[in-house]
């Protein structure tokens, strides 16, 4: 067997910039690329724009770029592994640290996760799918409110209705059959019952029959501080989340994960790569599954890996290749990590763009308390750092406790005036 390996790494979020960053510090690493990246990666690291694809039609030129050229592909998104690129890795003989399309539908059809839970006898809301206006504004009605409609394919965070009046429910079956918001993904709805609790998210890192658990994340999903405004992709999380007991942690292991890998196992479709898991708790600590997803959370996982005292790049590695039990127990710091993220003014809407963000491409070499990872950003032709997405960067900093974690975090934004951009004030509040 090789001693380093060369590493492709898909992505452009803050979660691909964390994982980077862990992945550098390797010494099995001999070289990594990255694609599409964002404005906060070497600029030798990135494979430059439109080379790659994930469309059906981009699989013979995906190969051809990569055959021969790496030895572990790291896929970050959703949308490429749905699309199949972990299947296309295995076609050529690369290891690819992420599920097959298969595998990948516990996240890109929520009825295909639903049925999975059904299968695996795995705690989650009551539900049924429909696939047109009438039977399910129907069934709302019957029902009543507070309900939660879901789309049942990707669609960028923005699929899923929590409705605690009828009107919003009927508007919400509007546009997913009438309007055909969503497109596709919205030719069938979930319908599931309202969970009262607490929210957090467990990662999962899997290799088809083994699974490492990762402390447990809490995000902060709506726009603005107490939990008030639209849903976002996140702003901000904090990790461990102390919600997340042993109890907690045994359900997750034992009710949650190991049956669906199993089930995965036995139909032959092994599952490999993260199965995120989006808990609801209720008060009482028994635990629901609120959705899976096919890969790390984007902001939780920034926080995360900052707790990982093992090689990061070794445990995908080893779990690429079905070969977790060869691993030591992974040394997980007792220490707390929290991530704040700076949007763009109009996030989750429409957004400003092209901010200057010069003052923080100089902080990130100036200040030793936090570690800056860029989301939507981009490099000009001239090397200024500009926005170019709704969430531009995520504060991140490790410390022995979380409100210290977090005061860094504050104190370093806190000292920085950003026009057009804002940050929540609260994140962590509810654990501190
Ligand atoms: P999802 O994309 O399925 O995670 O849903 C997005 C967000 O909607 C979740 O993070 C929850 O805040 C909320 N949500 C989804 N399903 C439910 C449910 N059954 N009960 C309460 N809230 C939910
Ligand atoms: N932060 C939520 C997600 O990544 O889906």
């Amino acid at each position: 067997m090789k001693k380093k390996w060369n590493v492709l790494l898909l992505g452009s979020g803050g979660r691909e910039h964390a994982i980077a960053h862990s992945i550098l510090k390797s010494p099995l690493l001999d070289s990594l690329k990255v694609y599409p990246g964002n404005g906060g990666f070497d600029s030798e690291l990135v494979i430059p724009p439109g080379i790659l694809g994930w469309k059906p039609t981009d699989k013979k030129n995906f190969q051809d770029y990569i055959k021969g050229k790496f030895d572990l592909v790291i896929v970050g998104p959703e949308d490429p592994l749905v699309a199949g690129v972990a299947d296309w890795c295995k076609e050529i003989h690369i290891p690819c640290f992420g599920p097959s399309a298969y595998c990948a539908q516990i996240e890109g059809s929520k009825d295909f996760a639903k049925k999975l839970m059904k299968q695996a006898n795995v705690p989650t809301a009551k539900h049924e799918t429909f696939s047109d206006f009438d039977s399910s504004w129907s069934y709302v009605q019957k029902q009543g409110v507070p309900i939660v409609i879901k789309a049942d394919g990707l669609a960028a965070g923005k699929g899923v209705t929590v409705c605690t009046e009828l009107q919003q429910a009927e508007l919400a079956l509007k546009e997913i059959f009438l309007d055909q918001k969503f497109g596709s993904s919205g030719e069938k709805v979930v319908i599931e019952d309202f969970l009262e609790g607490e929210e957090a998210s467990v990662f999962a890192i899997c290799d088809g029959e083994d699974f490492i658990l990762l402390p447990t994340a809490q995000d902060h999903k709506r726009a603005y501080d107490g939990d008030k405004g639209p849903n976002t992709g996140g702003m901000g999380a904090y990790c461990p989340a102390p919600i997340a007991n042993k109890l907690v942690m045994d359900q997750v292991s034992q009710d949650i994960v190991a049956p669906i890998l199993h089930i995965f196992r036995t139909i032959g479709q092994p599952y490999v790569g993260v199965l995120y898991v989006g808990l609801m708790i209720d008060k009482n600590s028994q635990v629901k599954v609120v959705e899976f997803n096919c890969r790390f959370g984007d902001p939780e996982t920034q926080a995360v890996l900052q707790l990982v005292e093992d090689d990061l790049l070794n445990i995908f590695y080893q779990a690429s290749n079905g070969k977790l039990k060869s691993l030591p127990e992974v040394k997980i710091s007792q220490d707390s990590a929290s991530i704040i993220v700076l949007a763009a003014e109009g996030y989750p809407g429409d957004y400003v763009k092209n901010i200057d963000l010069k003052d923080f491409d100089k902080a990130r070499s100036e200040n030793d308390d936090v570690i800056i990872f860029h989301a939507g950003t981009i490099r000009s032709a001239d090397g200024n750092l500009l926005s170019s997405g709704g969430r531009i960067l995520g504060i991140v900093n490790r410390s022995k406790t979380l409100a210290e974690s977090i005061d860094k975090n504050y104190s370093f934004l806190n000292n920085r005036s950003i026009p057009s951009t804002f940050y929540r004030k609260d994140i962590g509040r509810r654990a501190l």
